[in-house]
Parts: C-alpha cells; structure tokens; sequence
C-alpha cells in the first residue's frame, strides 16, 4: 500500500496532445480521450501505464484498431498495455457518473453545475491516463450538454469556438497554449455568472479576468476581483512574472474540499475564498480571500510552468507558493507593523499546528519519502513549514540574492517538471554558496530545538552566545543530523536602544543591529566584540528559523523586550513567553489544587501595551491575545484540557478585573463608524475593539453584557456583529442574559438562513462554545441546515469541536470521542479526503492521562475495524494506533 519517493521511475510513454470531448450528463457523462504518445527511451517500463479508478471503459483504440482484450489488463486501478508501438494515439472512451461522485475529487456536481478537482489524483476519475505530474501535454477540451442547464461551458486556456448543437445542446470548445500535468486540467458547467473586467499589464497587454458565481452572488465578488488584479501586478513587480495567458477565470464552488485549485487558466475556488460583503463576510474572511487568490495566482508561475516530478516533491511548489502569498499580504498592507503582524499571524499558525503535526504519528519531513495517500500529505508541514525553508532562503541570500535565485530557477526549469533539490541548486548557483547541508530541512522531520547560552565578560568586553541544536526523533527517523539554520539575533541595551553590533570572525555590515549567525554544527558560540555593558539578547529576530527557542530569560529581561525591541516580532514573543510561563504555573496549581493568583508585574506589562498609542492597534491585539489552549498543551508531557482550560479563563478573567478601564477605553477608542472598508487600518481597530469586548464580558457585569448587546443589535458589518454574538455566546451571567444570547443566536440564524458562509459560521460559533459539549454537537447535527455531504458545514461543527473546543472534547466520559468515530465512519463513506482530515484530531492521543487514552485507542480501533475504510482514513488511525 505503501508508495515510496526512491521506487521513482520516468513514465514508459510521454504524451504529447490531449483530446477531450464531453457529454455532459449528472448521471451519466461520456468522456472521449485521443491522445498522441510516444516512448520514452530513457525509462525501464515498457508497458503503457494508465491509472483509473470508478471508471466504465467503452473503447480502447491504438491508432484506430481496438487493442485485443489479450494485450491489455486492468488491475487495481491500473490499465496496462503491453507491446505498444514507439509512437501512438490511443483513444479511450470511458464512462463516468458525476452526481453520484461524493468525493469531490475528478468531476462532480454541486447544486447542479458541474466542477472538477483533479489534483493530486482526480483525473483518474474522468479517463485512463498516466495520471502523474512528471507526464505533461497540450489539451484541447470539447464540451457538450444542455443549453439551458447548462448555459455556461468552461476549460483551460482559450475558448476557440462555441455554438448550438440540435436537441437544445450546445458546445464549447477550449484549448490550452500550455503544456501540463493532468492535475491542472479543470473544467466548469453549469448556471453561472461572471463579474470581467479588462485589465492591462505592465507590458500593455490586456487580459480578460472573470469571477464566475451562481446568480445572486455577483454583490460578492468585487473583493476577488480585487485581490485578482492586486496579485497580478504584485507578481510584476517583485518576481518580474507576467500573466501567460489572455484569459485568467476564478470559479467559486460551494462543494469544495480544500480552500482552491491552481487549475490553468481556470482557478476553483472554495466560496469561503471568494464571496464576500460587509454583511456577510468578516474582517479575517476578507483577508483569507485575498492571501487565497494570491496564492492560486502565484502557482502559475510556482507549480504550473514549473511543476513536480512527483508527487514527494509537492512543497516545491506549495511551500514556495505560501511564501509568495505571505509576502504578497506583507507587502499590501506596506507598513513595518503590518509585515510584522502578518508574519506573527503566520508563525502562530505553524507552532499550533505544525508543531503538533512535527510531534505526532503523522510527522513527515517536507519532502516525504513515503505516503499511502497522497492527500493525505497536503499538510501544514509541507505548506508552511515548506514555507518557512524558503523563507530560510531569502533570509541567508537576501532579498536581492533570493530574486537571482528565483531568476535562475525558471530560467532554467521552465516547462518542466523537477524535484525540490533543483530548487535548492539554483538557490546555491545564483548565490555561490554551499547548500548542502540545507538539504536536512527537507529530508529530517521534526521541529529543531535551539538551546542559547550567555555570558559577558566585562573585563573584554565580550558577550557570547552558544547556541546548539538537537531534535527529537521523529516516525522512522531516531537519529537527526544538524540542520543549517539561520539566527537572527540583535543586542539591547538597558535603554532599550539596539547596540551596532560586531560579530567576530565574521564582516558584519557596518551599522548593523541584527546578524544573522549561521548554526551549523551541534553546538557552536559566537563572539560579539565591544559590548560595554551586558545587554538583553534579542534572538531568533522575526522567527528566522521554525524551531524552538530555549533561553533562560528572566521576567525583568522579557518585561524589557516587550516594552523596546525593535524587531515586533520578538516584542511579542516576549509577551507570549511571560503569559505562557504564568499559563504553564497556574495549569500545574489548578492539577495540584492550589489557590491561583496572577501577579502585578504581568498585568503592568500587559496595561501598558493596551494602552500604549504609539503601537499600531492590531499590534496590541497580538500581544494581549494569550497563547491558545492547544499552544499551552504543548508544554505538557502529560496533557490535562480541562485544567488547561481553567487556567487560562482565570488569567482571562482576572486580567479583565484589573484592566477593565483601560479594556473600555480601548473599545471606544477603536470604534470605526461610517462605511465599512476591509483596509488594513480599520481592521486593525476593529480587531483591538473586538477583543476588548472578549475580555470584557469574561467578567459578568450587566453593563459590558449590555455592551455587547448593543453592538449587535446595531452593528454595520459581520465583523462586529459576530464578535458580539460570539461574546454573547460565551458570557457566564444571569438567566435572563441567557435567554437574550439565545435569542440572538436565533436572530442571526433567521437574518442570515440565506447566506451559506454565514450559516457555517453559526454552527462554528457553536462547535466551539465554552458550553458546548458532544450531546449539544448531536441535537445541532440533527438541525435541517446541517449536511455531513458538504465539506465547510462538516467542517463548521463536527471540526471546530473536535479540533478547537479541546476542554470538552476531551470529556472525561469519552463522549467526544464516541463522536468523533461515529463521524468519522459516516464521512468515510461520503468522502474520504475530509474523513481523513477528521481523523486526525486523535493524532496526539498518547499525550492524554491514561484513563483518557484508553478511551480514545478504542475510538480508533472502532475506525480502523470499520469495513470498507478509505486508504485515507487507514493510513491516518494506522499510524496513529502504532505511535
Ligand atoms: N494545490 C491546491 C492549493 O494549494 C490544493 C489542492 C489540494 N487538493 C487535494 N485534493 N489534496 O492551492
Ligand atoms: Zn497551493
């Protein structure tokens, strides 16, 4: 079952032309295959080898002759040809049944229309075909089906003809300039319509950009359009990548199992990432659209033009893609603060889930050397720390030596189909410098630990630091090798001010405040010269490498780094570091059953940073957010929710208490009146009002409850109006402020029944109320809005409270766990790609007390038994189950 990165062989046969007809029926789709192929000298297989999978085959043609029953098989999902001519064109006729697909992987419907998703692979649900990305051709796509079902009839690339065909048929006929993978082949028909504008690049061509969404929905897609045309001019400018195509179209598709699809030409979006107004969407929705469209843009030069030769190289291309989108939305917003708030944003996410992921049953290094289900693998190791190794990159280049870099890599991989060390070669080419060790970031998995040592010698004046590295032994991997990695460190001194710094051994640019030392070995120290006084180390400056930090700061240290360092990042981690240690102390009294108490010097330090104007409001945000219940889990060997959970409302509570003033001044403060605009600065107000109205109501009192009412009542936009019904929601107060949360829960659900998105998030609010527990999630399953069958519903409810409600989920009578296998087992059978996403939220089930973990080994056990379990799903509890 098993599939390993070393067993890679080239395909037997290239193709060169793919064409495709399509008769388009829900319940039975005729597809028509012709493609010319041709033997490929260099590869040991000398068979033609097709993948296909819940396929009808019609016809099988070489060169127009039916190939003999005895010169071809069909096992396991691959069709295989023997003794095939050098060169060829084979025509496959196949049969499919799209309404029936509830995978949502190869061709399907959704409210009638019809999409696809072919990666990484779903084409071997339309047609045989060497159904991997090392095999790319030119395709010319022919659709036919019902004019009026299906007015509208999309594929890659250019629309050459259209016209009617009799029986109230029409046709549409799309070919593709480019050759590609079949991943990237997409199509689209159906009732839909289209926001287009024309746009001009750079080099004065113009293009036709469409949004394409059902009727009703064209109030929603200026946000899109937006982010659209913003990402094709920031891909000018900073990579000197221009659109290569006359027509780019983003399809939004409310049955989607991932956020969206690069398809060439022709984007498939998630409706999450593509639908929004201020009614409707919230602040983090505009900016998830936004980073989202970039992203899908961005492939078409990182993942389209230049591909993967297989599929163990899959961060190539997604790794490199998420950091274009992160620096994309750095960029947007322009301001120091900003890049430094979105790269907090992206940091927070990779240690709360990659972390974890690094830590578990399914760790797997960036670039696996074995899987069982590729989709199983589009993780948050290979997108963001994929994205975190390149980064790495541009840290050690440069901002100019990481652009040669990327010159370099197209200039010579344009049109192919290569592996992550081509990427790393011409990173090591452009520059001069020696990358080999660097190759241990895609071949080790597991998070790095870096250990720092000071000490100051006053006599010299010389501060050193030793830094050294280690890292835990991860599935299949005991033993770790040292990494290369980048540590950017600055010196403060007790006014706060950043010292010039000068590194022995080593030029460091004249006027430099931060270096970047390069840990190479196990252990190692570096020498900084001329320091007059011992001074604060500031390291690990930006989060310049993914691993974690040990240093023994001592609170008045971190005080200082929160209220001066220069670099935000570390200001804020300082911050997080203060409130994690109080979080990890107040956890282990709540286990011990001691008093807690939550002392001065934090709550100053957190006063003065609310109340500090000088710092942009989204900054302040960031600081005075706690780190999250799974990030104290981390600190844990043993983990306990609920004491966890505990701990961390007192300190939400007792901060409330004493910063109650300043919590209201900083909401009236941040009120933004008038229109609404999802820019930058208003979002940032509205983030720091938002949660001062969290913190408020942790602390029950009429007066902030009635707060919150008001707001919702009265609010112009979803941002506010859910930040307020979420605080409703959770307020622990009287019976009669109960009865009016409840009512307003009702409201919004009756305002807003029309509006998908807006329902999801109404179940998700629920999913992750503090109130909420297994019980509750059955009785809202039963609620008419809510389907397993679409992935964003599923999501909303039975995700959010298996992955984001931990101190109920983890209930001691194992309820949540009896959930968990009971929907598991039900999406198993509707879609295994999203079943196998809920799988594994009992990943880390050895890091639960006993009594908890035999609950949830038999809850994995009931799924591994299940019969008829998906690849997907197995893989998941099988490895879970071995751990
Ligand atoms: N390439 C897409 C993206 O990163 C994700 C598609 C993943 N699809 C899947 N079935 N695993 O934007
Ligand atoms: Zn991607």
């Amino acid at each position: 079952l098993t599939i390993y990165r070393k067993d890679y062989i080239a395909p037997g046969f290239w193709v060169d032309t793919v064409e495709m007809g399509f008769d388009l029926d829900p319940i039975a789709t005729h597809v028509a295959t012709r493609m010319t192929m041709r033997r490929n000298p260099e590869s040991s297989e000398k068979d033609i080898v097709l993948f296909g999978e819940s396929l009808k085959l019609l016809q099988l043609r070489i060169n127009g002759v039916s190939v003999k029953k005895s010169s071809y098989s069909i096992e396991n999902g691959i069709l295989r040809i023997r003794n095939a001519p050098d060169e060829l064109t084979l025509d496959i006729e196949t049969l499919i049944q799209p309404a029936k697909n509830t995978s949502l992987s190869g061709l399907y419907v959704s409210n009638n229309n019809f999409f696809t998703q072919c990666e990484a692979e779903g084409f071997r649900k339309i047609t045989f075909f060497p159904d991997r990305p090392d095999v790319m051709a030119k395709y010319t796509v022919m659709l036919r089906g019902d004019k009026k079902k299906y007015p509208v009839l999309l594929s890659n690339g250019n629309l050459i003809a259209e016209g009617d065909l009799p029986g109230g048929r029409h046709f549409a006929k799309w070919e593709d300039p480019f050759k590609k993978p079949s991943y990237l082949f997409a199509l689209v028909a159906g009732k839909l319509v289209c926001q287009q504008e024309k746009y001009k690049l750079k080099s004065g061509r113009k293009v036709l950009l469409q949004v394409w969404v059902e009727d009703g929905n064209l109030d929603k897609t200026q946000h899109a359009m937006d982010s659209l045309k913003n990402s094709i001019r920031w891909d000018e400018e900073r990579f000197g990548l221009e659109l290569d195509l006359d027509r780019f179209m983003i399809v939004a598709v409310s049955d989607f199992n991932m956020g969206a699809m690069e398809n060439k030409g022709l984007n498939i979006f998630n409706t999450k990432y593509v639908l929004a107004n201020p009614s409707i969407a919230t602040d983090v929705d505009y900016a998830g659209i936004e980073s989202v469209v970039g992203h899908e843009y961005f492939h078409n030069w990182t993942g389209n033009r230049v591909t993967c030769r297989d599929w163990f190289q899959l961060s190539l291309k997604e790794g490199l893609t998420v950091f274009r989108d992160q620096e994309f939305s750095a960029d947007l917003v322009g301001t120091a603060t900003g890049r430094a708030v979105k790269r907090i944003e992206d940091v927070r996410l990779l240690r709360q889930v990659q972390f974890s992921e690094d830590a578990g049953p399914m760790a797997h290094p960036v670039r696996p050397d074995s899987f069982v289900e590729i989709n199983n693998f589009y993780t948050v190791t290979i997108y963001e720390k994929g994205s975190e190794v390149v980064r790495m990159y541009y840290t050690l280049l440069g901002h100019d030596g990481f652009r040669k870099g990327m010159d370099l890599y197209f200039q010579r991989h344009d049109g192919q189909a290569v592996e992550c060390d081509d990427f790393r070669a011409a990173m090591a080419d452009s520059s001069g410098r020696n990358l080999k060790q660097f190759e241990r970031w895609y071949s080790q998995a597991g998070t790095p630990r870096v250990k720092v040592e000071s000490s100051y010698d006053k006599a010299s004046k010389t501060y050193e630091l030793t830094l050294s590295q280690s890292c835990p032994a991860t599935p299949g991997q005991s033993k770790k090798l040292p990494f290369h990695i980048p540590v950017a460190v600055g010196l403060l001194n007790s006014n706060g001010k950043d010292l010039v710094l000068n590194l022995e051994g080593q030029a460091t640019p004249s006027k430099a405040t931060t270096v970047v030392l390069e840990l190479t070995s196990a252990k190692q120290t570096f020498r900084f010269t001329g320091v007059a006084k011992k001074p604060v180390p500031s390291i690990l400056r930006n989060f310049s490498a993914p691993v974690v930090l040990e240093y023994e700061y001592t609170d008045e240290e971190l005080g200082h780094l929160l209220a001066h360092d220069s670099d935000a990042f570390n200001r804020w981690e300082a911050g997080q570091r203060l409130a994690m240690r109080r979080l990890v102390k107040l956890t282990k009294s709540v286990l011990q059953g001691e008093a807690l108490e939550l002392d001065s010097m934090f709550v100053e330090a957190l006063r003065s940073t609310l109340n500090d104007r000088t710092l942009d409001p989204s900054f302040r945000e960031l600081v005075l957010t706690l780190p999250s219940e799974a990030m104290v889990a981390e600190e844990f060997k043993e983990v306990n929710p609920q004491a966890i959970h505990q701990a961390r409302q007192f300190m939400r509570s007792s901060l409330t208490q004493q910063l109650r003033a300043d919590l209201l001044t900083a909401y009236e403060e941040n009120l933004t009146p008038g229109k609404y605009s999802p820019d930058a600065v208003s979002a940032a107000k509205r983030g720091l009002k938002n949660l001062a109205l969290s913190y408020l109501l942790e602390w029950p009192e009429d007066a902030t409850f009635a707060l919150a009412k008001t707001q919702f009542d009265e609010a112009q936009n979803m941002t506010d109006r859910l930040a307020a019904l979420t605080a409703l929601t959770n307020f622990s107060g009287s019976a009669k402020n109960a009865k009016v949360s409840a009512q307003a829960l009702q409201k919004f659900f009756r305002d807003f029944k029309k509006e998908a998105l807006v329902i999801d998030k109404w179940f998700m609010l629920q999913g992750t109320a503090r109130t909420t527990d297994a019980a509750k999630v059955r009785e809202l399953m039963k609620h008419p809005a809510f389907t397993l069958s679409n992935p964003n519903r599923a999501r909303s409810l039975a995700f959010s409270f298996c992955n984001a409600n931990p101190s109920r989920f983890h209930a001691a009578d194992g309820s949540g766990y009896a959930l968990w296998a009971d929907l598991v087992v039900a999406l198993n059978k509707l879609n295994p790609q999203v079943a196998a996403r809920l799988a594994r939220s009992l990943d880390r089930w050895r890091k639960y007390p006993k009594a908890l973990q035999v609950q949830m080994k038999a809850a994995l056990q009931r799924v591994a038994d299940t019969s008829k379990l998906s690849k997907d799903v197995l893989e998941v509890v099988t490895k879970a189950l071995a751990s």
